[in-house]
């Protein structure tokens, strides 16, 4: 375990569990916690949530070489008090004022409200990914929209270092033939989140998956932290964001 201090100024991808992990942390050390969590969702029902993860979200329901991860299937009762456990703990590990964002579905969205409150944090908005695309459906909207909760550990002064930032994000997933990971955020995306840490304020991500969020604190000058349970996907991020530059700016 790497010692995170508030000297700390480079990027780290810790293996295991995010729970586990954030006690070991001492108490006010981030400036900022920037996630995107296992939504435990993807169904409308508890058989369906019990699918791989592959078959949930890709897109690609066989032959898809990329591994399926953790943690996503939970009922959404078991799913809130887990979150509402983790985010207490982070909390108790960022720094007065420090922002949360965690990217979420609809289906999803009430219950992480819910659980950012109770964990003590003060919520101050709902962001909107507009993914660009989605599967039509004949009769229906396009569930075209992912969101992003943030909030506040407390008061959030508008003295802060931060500049204006949107609240809509309009970007597509990357293309699948590109991805590390299945659930994988776009990059230009993390990067304009990244910037509601004030400058250099460590950002955490305690579910790295292939460390998009911990790349884009590095290209914009931040210290970063992430922690992901998967060995396949804690390699692959720490050998992405070593590598970015070689291999995925000139791809
Ligand atoms: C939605 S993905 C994150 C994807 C990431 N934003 C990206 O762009 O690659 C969530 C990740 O959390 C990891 N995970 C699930 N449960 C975990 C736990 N208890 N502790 C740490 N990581 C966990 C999963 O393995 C998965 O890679």
């Amino acid at each position: 375990m790497i010692d995170i201090n508030q000297n700390f100024k480079g990027t780290a991808i810790l293996r295991g569990d995010a729970l586990r992990v954030l006690r070991d942390f001492p108490d006010a050390v981030f400036g900022g916690i920037i996630t995107d969590p296992p939504y435990a969702s993807g169904a409308a029902d508890q058989n369906g949530k019990q699918k791989a993860t592959s078959q949930k979200y890709s897109g690609v329901k066989s032959g898809n070489p990329l591994p399926d991860f953790e943690g996503d299937s939970k009922d959404q009762r078991s799913w809130t008090d887990w979150m509402t456990e983790w985010l207490l703990e982070a909390r108790r590990c960022a720094l007065p004022g420090a922002p949360v964002c965690m990217f979420i579905d609809w289906r999803q969205l009430p219950s992480m409200t819910d659980a950012l409150q109770w964990a003590g944090w003060t919520w101050r908005g709902v962001l909107v990914w507009d993914k660009t695309n989605s599967r039509p459906q004949r009769g229906r909207f396009r569930q075209q929209a992912e969101f992003i909760v943030w909030g506040s550990n407390g008061a959030m002064p508008m003295s802060r270092k931060a500049p204006v930032l949107p609240g809509v994000f309009r970007r597509a997933m990357p293309p699948f033939a590109k991805r590390i990971h299945q659930t994988e955020k776009p990059l230009e995306v993390m990067r304009d989140i990244v910037k509601i840490v004030e400058p250099g304020g460590i950002i955490l991500d305690p579910f790295a998956g292939a460390g998009t969020t911990v790349l884009a604190a590095k290209l914009e000058g931040y210290p970063a932290v992430g922690i992901e349970l998967s060995e396949h996907y804690a390699e692959a991020a720490a050998k992405r964001i070593d590598g970015y530059g070689e291999t995925e700016q000139a791809a």
